[in-house]
């Protein structure tokens, strides 16, 4: 009877040890797991920057983690437009990020931290793109600052963008006017191109931005009455056709053309310095001399878009239009 004890005991506290060690085991298997987990959705974020477009084996990861999040992005790996869209979404969402579709260091530490604890509720800024080209005739996502609006591409009739400002910088006139304003990234982005413009000695004024959807019905209006609608389309925009609604634009000028926005500006100082430095701060003269065919519009050395310099320095240094630069992301 003793004996059936000592082993009934025994066999009770062999088993127990077993179990105990499964736990263990499996313990040690999910932290690894998890470890694992956290290598493949945070650690292999890369800090690049990366715009709409570009592919990568970085790309993946992003967009795994994104679908981590909770996006309904597909794993492509081109930084397409339910990836850019997911991005803005977020970026429209947080504080203290600027809203521009595109990814780098500062999106990788906010998708670190989505990955820890969600916040953003995908889509509760912007809806998700119909299709996944990113070369679409209708414009899904006017934040990104890639967006191409143009005489295919117009932006819905309700676009008004949500983080207008005035800019820190030198207009011709004094009073206040909605066409002072730009979006924040654009806004601050312009701040620094007059900052470098004024060392250099240089003169520039800020004097047309922002134009709204109904704003840009009665201008062109007024064009259509002063020269008919063919040639008034040649260098003023149909309402959605715009990139003004972007809040992307700031016409620029100086005085010793008297402020206007005409073509000898591409002549002067200003001019000059704007079409070799104005990438270096995310902006591109988007109406270049010899592209008419391309942009559908007349030289404009004034009008500077926003594209963020990664995409700026490639345009110029391609000599390039937005178009043809999107197109040979396709
Ligand atoms: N002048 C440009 C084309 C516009 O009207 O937006
Ligand atoms: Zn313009």
């Amino acid at each position: 009877m003793k004996k059936w004890i000592v082993l009934c005991v025994s066999a009770i506290l062999l088993l127990s040890a077993c179990s105990n060690n499964e736990e263990a085991t499996k313990q040690a298997n999910t932290n690894e797991a998890t470890e694992n987990n956290n290598e493949t959705t945070t650690n292999e974020l890369t800090e690049e920057t990366i715009v709409k477009g570009e592919e990568g084996d970085a790309v993946p990861m992003i967009q795994q983690a994104l679908i981590d999040i909770g996006y309904d992005v597909e794993e492509t790996g081109v930084l397409d437009s339910y990836t850019v869209w997911a991005l803005t979404d977020m970026q429209l969402q947080l504080e203290d990020i600027a809203t521009t579709g595109i990814y780098d260091k500062a999106m990788k530490q906010v998708i670190e931290e989505q990955l820890d604890q969600t916040t953003v509720e995908p889509a509760a800024k912007l809806d998700r793109p119909d299709s996944n080209d990113h070369l679409s005739l209708a414009i899904d996502n006017p934040y990104e600052v890639l967006a191409l609006v143009n005489k295919s591409n117009a932006l819905p009739e309700g676009f008004e963008p949500e983080d207008l400002t005035v800019p820190d910088v030198r207009f011709p006139f004094e009073e206040d006017d909605p066409k002072k304003q730009l979006r924040k990234v654009a806004a601050d982005a312009l701040e620094e191109l007059f900052e470098a413009s004024e060392a250099e000695g240089l003169n520039l004024f800020a004097q047309s931005g922002y134009r709204s959807y109904d704003r840009q019905v009665a201008v062109f209006a007024a064009n259509v009455e002063k020269h008919g609608e063919e040639h008034a389309n040649t260098y003023s925009a149909r309402p959605g056709e715009s990139e003004h609604q972007t809040g992307l634009v700031m016409d620029v000028t100086t005085d010793e053309v008297g402020f206007d926005l005409i073509v000898e500006f591409g002549e002067t100082d200003e001019g000059k310095w704007l079409k070799d430095n104005a990438h270096e701060y995310g902006f591109i003269i988007r109406y270049p001399e010899g592209k008419e065919d391309i942009t559908k519009y007349q030289y404009e050395p004034w009008h500077l878009r926003y594209v963020g310099e990664q995409a700026a320095t490639e345009i110029y240094e391609k000599e390039m239009t937005l178009e043809e630069y999107l197109e040979a992301k396709q």
